[in-house]
């Protein structure tokens, strides 16, 4: 067995304290990453250190807003004074304001663009002179399936497909630079706030979903675990739909 080692590595994972981005977290530090652990919600910032310590882990806690590029630079700034290097920075941090097209205010569709989309340019451009160092540079961004279309999520929809865009032009700007950029787009995943949708939302969700079951958040850790790697040293510009085979919503 190929063991998947990040011994040595730094990482960042945005929105951390989240239910995904604490399980990237997680993970990337059990594979041997110190991992720089963003929450503009602080304290959830924090749990998540106190979660990585008990595996013998190294989290910093950063309650940076990603969509600010003066705390998207502190952030960064931080990373470096702490540990010297960055390697892997993961564009987590992300939320919705559903409504249909005639109900969304401008206010909703800014504050889905802006987290969903500008702060992964923000992030990606702040880290990237020290991306630019690391000998296996990574930049994975989290979409959603939503990407593809989904009643209610115009600007959920939009920004995650402007994520993709995103992720295809980083790729090709920055491949000669040693860097991979990739993008995974997560299906219906099993977290506390899926629990909370209505039993008839969940149900058609997971009858979209050809192995109708979700997904678990191990099932996205994992998927940002190989982008991370040196396994997929040459694999760059990739969407990879980790959504038990759903297409689409
Ligand atoms: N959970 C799912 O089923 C699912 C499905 C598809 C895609 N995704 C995507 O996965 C990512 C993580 O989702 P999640 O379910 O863990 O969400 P979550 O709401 O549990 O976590 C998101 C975290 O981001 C933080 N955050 C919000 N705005 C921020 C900002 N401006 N700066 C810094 N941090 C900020 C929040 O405080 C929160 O802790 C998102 O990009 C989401 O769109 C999730």
């Amino acid at each position: 067995m190929v063991p998947i080692t990040l011994d040595g590595r730094v990482a960042i994972v945005t929105g951390a304290g989240g239910d995904l981005g604490r399980g990237i977290a997680q993970r990337l530090t059990q594979a041997g990453a110190r991992v720089i652990v963003n929450d503009c919600l602080i304290d959830r910032a924090r749990e998540t250190c106190d979660l990585l310590a008990a595996v013998g882990g190294q989290g910093l806690a950063d309650g940076g807003d990603v969509t600010d590029a003066a705390q998207v630079a502190d952030m960064v700034t931080r990373a470096r004074e702490a540990f010297g290097r960055l390697d892997i920075l993961v564009n987590n941090a992300g939320g919705i304001r559903d409504a249909l097209l005639e109900n969304m205010s401008e206010a909703d569709w800014d504050a889905v663009c802006d987290l969903n989309l500008k702060a992964a340019f923000l992030c990606a451009r702040a880290a990237l002179p020290l991306l630019r160092e690391s000998p296996a540079g990574r930049i994975i961004n989290i979409a959603s399936m939503a990407y593809r279309g989904n009643v209610g999520q115009a600007n959920y929809a939009a920004a995650k497909a402007g994520l993709v865009g995103l992720t295809s032009t980083l790729g090709l700007e920055l491949a000669r630079s040693g860097l991979t950029v990739n993008c995974i787009a997560p299906g219906l995943i099993a977290t506390p706030k899926s629990a909370r949708l209505p039993e008839p939302v969940r149900d058609r969700l997971v009858r979209l979903t050809p192995m109708r079951r979700m997904g678990a958040i191990d099932d996205i850790a994992h998927a940002v675990l190989f982008f991370a790697s040196d396994l997929s040293g040459y694999v760059t510009r990739q969407v990879m739909h980790v959504s038990g085979g759903m297409e689409g919503l």
